[in-house]
């Protein structure tokens, strides 16, 4: 057991900014990231790692921003194993109450490979990196990437040479998803008992989750003595995502009985940033996703509805209102008011100034004239898209499609583009494909679709569509998202939302493009 908390006290280390935003396309704006960063910091986590300074100006810039904003969450910055790295991270982080450094190097036979060290070499450069962090910091985070891959010996050598050092957490990653919770537990165990000053620091599990183990995984974990978990909001994370903060906290909270472990998190907080961080990332939750999933809470079949009539324990672990799930029946409709929207919006965890409600009131008006009434989704759905804001170069103005049962089907589009209208009509192979088609003739660009992804926001022939549109040029990585009742209108917005990204990053430098620039696998 480990001596730094109190044995029953799990710290919750979030990292939806770093190994979250890392995931391709979920690139986050610097306002969003300090948004994301005061939701985090006001929920009670621990500790936020706000992003990996050296990665780009932008990086940089959002950390040390974090850092300058947060109240009481320790602010951690990632950096490689080299000098340069931990310098520019400490430079960021340092504007913090509470800073602290995570250097992290691959210590596994195939991590080892690629700076192309020996075991003893890469000892000296752990030894070497952690101290440089700890003449800087007095809060250093170390991690062996790929740890679950690592030879236990060397694991065991290596980690404490950063215990020596000055580390003051030792995170043990398992960097590809690949462990299994009893294997998770063992290793914590055997480490800790293990390597000479275990004991005084805090260990840590970071779980990815490719076999969709990371949650059991990480409280395996703890059950064996880590006393920090690393995951993201939504599980938001490169490839199959990472251990999902909301699932290991309520886990705790729930299962108190046989996991006696507290966080400092305010579980009424988790619906809010769970829909923040999906709106500002463009990953929709799944709808069965446990927690925060639209359906987490929705008794559909007789049987469960008759008796949670009787007694909600009945089929319900958790009440709603515990994760944030206000339920109130009022429907909106066309006559609601201003006052009307903006109680509900806060219901729904959008803290609104007048301005942006503003902004919200004519969109919402405009769906109402449209659908008789307005469900939660629907406004969540509203303010989860980015509408086209008032400097876009693209817009779209007016879209006609004819489809039907005979190929090929074809699109009528204006754009105005640059303040001109430009008409055009093309055919493809359904109105979808017809309509990029016609804004690709009007607005030629090398850009590749990665992802076209809709979604019925509620039920009903009425229901508004929600359309993700993820683009690719030159190793930028945009999203454009749009909502309405016809589908084909919210696919040519959410295309043309996108190009207008596109174009915002061809101008700017490019955060995702220098992050490109600076791999895991280079340490040198
Ligand atoms: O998954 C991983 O190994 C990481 C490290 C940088 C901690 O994210
Ligand atoms: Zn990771």
């Amino acid at each position: 057991m480990t001596s730094k908390v109190k044995q029953d006290r799990v710290l919750i280390f979030d990292t939806t900014l770093r190994d979250g935003e890392q995931s391709p396309g979920a690139t986050m704006t610097h306002t969003e990231k300090l948004e994301i960063a005061e939701m985090l910091d006001t929920m009670g986590v621990d500790i936020i790692e706000a992003g990996f300074p050296i990665a780009s100006e932008g990086d940089f810039e959002a950390v040390s921003d974090i850092a300058k904003q947060a109240q009481t969450s320790v602010i951690c910055g990632l950096a490689r194993a080299n000098l340069k790295d931990i310098d520019r991270c400490w430079e960021a982080v340092r504007h913090a109450k509470r800073p602290r450094i995570h250097t992290f190097i691959g210590t596994s036979p195939l991590h080892r490979a690629i700076p192309n060290l020996t075991m003893d070499e890469m000892a000296d450069r752990i030894h070497e990196t952690v101290t440089h962090a700890r003449n800087l910091c007095d809060n250093v985070q170390w991690s062996p990437m790929d740890a679950t891959r690592t030879e236990y010996d060397y694991l065991c050598r290596v980690i404490e040479i950063a215990i020596k050092a000055g580390a003051t957490t030792i995170n043990i990653p398992d960097t590809v998803g690949y462990t299994a919770p009893r294997e998770s537990a063992d290793l914590i165990a055997r480490l800790i008992a293990d390597v000479p000053g275990a004991p005084d620091v805090t260990f840590a599990t970071h779980c990815h989750n490719d076999l969709g183990m990371a949650t059991a995984n990480s409280l395996a974990a703890v059950e064996a003595g880590a006393r920090q978990i690393e995951c993201t909001i939504n599980g938001l994370g490169e490839r199959a995502g990472n251990t999902a903060l909301e699932e290991v906290v309520m886990a705790m909270k729930v299962r108190n009985d046989i996991m006696p472990f507290t966080t400092g998190i305010d579980s009424t907080k988790l619906m809010a940033i769970s829909r923040r961080v999906a709106t500002v990332s463009g990953f929709a939750v799944q709808f069965n996703k446990a927690i925060v999933g639209k359906n987490a809470f929705a008794h559909e079949s007789g049987i469960h509805q008759d008796g949670m009539l009787k007694n909600a324990e009945t089929f319900e672990i958790m009440r709603p209102e515990d994760v944030g799930l206000t339920e109130t029946n009022i429907v909106m409709g066309k006559h609601s008011g201003r006052a009307a929207l903006r109680s509900k919006l806060k219901d729904l965890g959008f803290d609104l100034a007048d301005n942006q409600l503003n902004d919200v009131f004519v969109r919402f008006k405009a769906l109402a004239d449209r659908k008789k009434e307005v469900f939660d989704d629907d406004l969540v759905a509203l303010m989860r898209v980015q509408e086209g804001e008032a400097d876009d170069r693209v817009k779209v103005k007016f879209l006609r499609v004819i489809c039907g049962t005979e190929a090929p089907q074809s699109a009528d589009i204006t754009l105005t583009i640059d303040g001109e209208d430009h008409q055009m009509t093309a055919q493809g192979d359904g109105p979808v494909d017809a309509t990029f088609a016609a804004i690709n003739a009007l607005f030629p660009h090398s850009a590749t679709l990665q992802l076209y992804q809709v979604h019925a926001v509620t039920e009903g022939t009425d229901a508004q569509a929600t359309v993700s549109v993820r683009l690719e040029e030159d190793g930028r990585i945009v999203t454009g998202q749009s909502a309405d009742t016809d589908t084909v209108v919210a696919s040519a917005k959410a295309y043309v939302s996108a190009l207008n990204n596109l174009l915002v990053r061809r101008t700017k430098s490019d955060p995702d493009a220098d992050v490109k620039q600076v791999s895991y696998k280079d340490v040198g």
